[in-house]
């Protein structure tokens, strides 16, 4: 590159376009938050970009050191995804400690990382608040790694949720340091979503939405067998019912219809709804129908899920597909990187 290329902060190579990067965390079963949060969001974009997806099972290991569940956890996660219709055909979906590449820009970008600004990040504070006992410093440079899992594809459209925002702040920032540094091999990633407002799973506990971390209880995980499902939501607090006609809302309730639009049809939404409104509603029927609709709506995932766990070949023949698509693409913008770098001494 001429030094007249790297001040007009041209390209080294043009920017491939619209390259969709994700990174699932590998610890716990995925409940219906993330399915429509972000599962159906993947599915949607396998169609109309190039998509990387991948099981973050490096990242686990800065506060899940013990991996003798790992490889199961894996698995799941897989299987779990591929059913929800996540196409191991469509997207590169893989491990990210199948493609070696990343532990290599992980190194280069860590130069590029200042002790000050990862010490601020909101989520090592937060570990470092629950887990005083293990403030490693992979912890600490969790942020460089997420960059490198995004950059090794020059991937720009990263789909995450809001708990994300700061280490694609931060993403950005190395990015541009990089670019400045050595020339500019890499665009800025950015949060994207293919819906602009996102879909909001609230908990059946009346607060909150659905997450891991919250009481089980609340939340509706795919591994739930039906009868946990049914009794989960009939336990999700309602009242005596509205004594007015037209009353507003209070928030549980609110909660339910939200629910129920998500895995409803529109016609018994709109009779709970008017039901409402006139003041004839009955909360139990209401959740007994919301359990039934649920059921129908999370079973097949479930028996998918299963099915495919119990296809050993099958899961480890899209964990190597996906290393391998995943491989070419990272090793192609490591030569760039090496390149730009000056790391190519023959
Ligand atoms: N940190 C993300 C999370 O906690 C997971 C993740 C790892 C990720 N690497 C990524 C997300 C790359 C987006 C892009 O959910």
């Amino acid at each position: 590159m001429s030094e007249n290329q790297k001040e007009a902060n041209l390209p080294i190579a043009p920017f491939p376009k619209n390259v969709v990067m994700s990174g699932i965390r590998p610890t716990g079963m995925i409940h219906l938050g993330n399915y429509f949060g972000a599962i159906r969001n993947y599915v949607r974009m396998q169609d109309n970009f190039e998509c990387y997806f991948m099981v973050a099972d490096l990242h686990s290991l800065t506060t899940h050191p013990d991996t003798s569940l790992l490889k199961n956890q894996v698995k799941r996660v897989i299987a779990e995804n591929i059913a929800c219709g996540l196409d191991p055909e469509k997207a590169s979906f893989y491990c990210q400690s199948h493609v070696r590449e990343t532990g290599e820009l992980y190194l280069y970008l860590n130069m590029l990382a200042y002790k000050g600004e990862l010490e601020k990040t909101v989520t090592f504070k937060d570990k470092v608040r629950q887990h005083p006992e293990n403030v490693n410093a992979g912890l600490l440079t969790y942020p460089v790694l997420q960059t490198a899992d995004i950059i090794l594809h020059r991937a720009s459209h990263v789909p995450v949720g809001k708990d994300q925002e700061q280490h694609l702040e931060m993403a950005r920032n190395f990015v541009v340091r990089f670019n400045h540094r050595y020339g500019t091999v890499f665009p800025e990633p950015h949060a994207f979503n293919f819906d602009q407002e996102l879909i909001k799973v609230p908990g059946l506990d009346g607060t909150g939405k659905m997450s891991k971390s919250e009481n089980a209880y609340s939340t509706l995980y795919f591994g739930d067998d039906n009868d946990l499902i049914r009794k989960k939501v009939m336990k999700a607090k309602t009242d005596s019912g509205p004594t007015e006609p037209n009353s507003p809302m209070p928030d549980y309730i609110e909660n339910i219809f939200q629910l129920m639009s998500l895995v409803s049809s529109d016609d018994v939404i709109k009779k709970y709804k008017s039901d409402y409104d006139n003041c004839s509603i009955r909360y139990g029927d209401m959740k007994k129908q919301l359990a039934e609709d649920m059921v129908q709506f999370m079973a097949p995932i479930r028996q998918k899920t299963n099915d495919l766990l119990a296809n050993d070949e099958y899961l480890v023949k899209v964990m190597k597909d996906g290393a391998e698509k995943a491989g070419n693409s990272a090793r192609k913008t490591m030569e760039l990187v090496r390149n730009a770098m000056g790391l190519n001494y023959f």
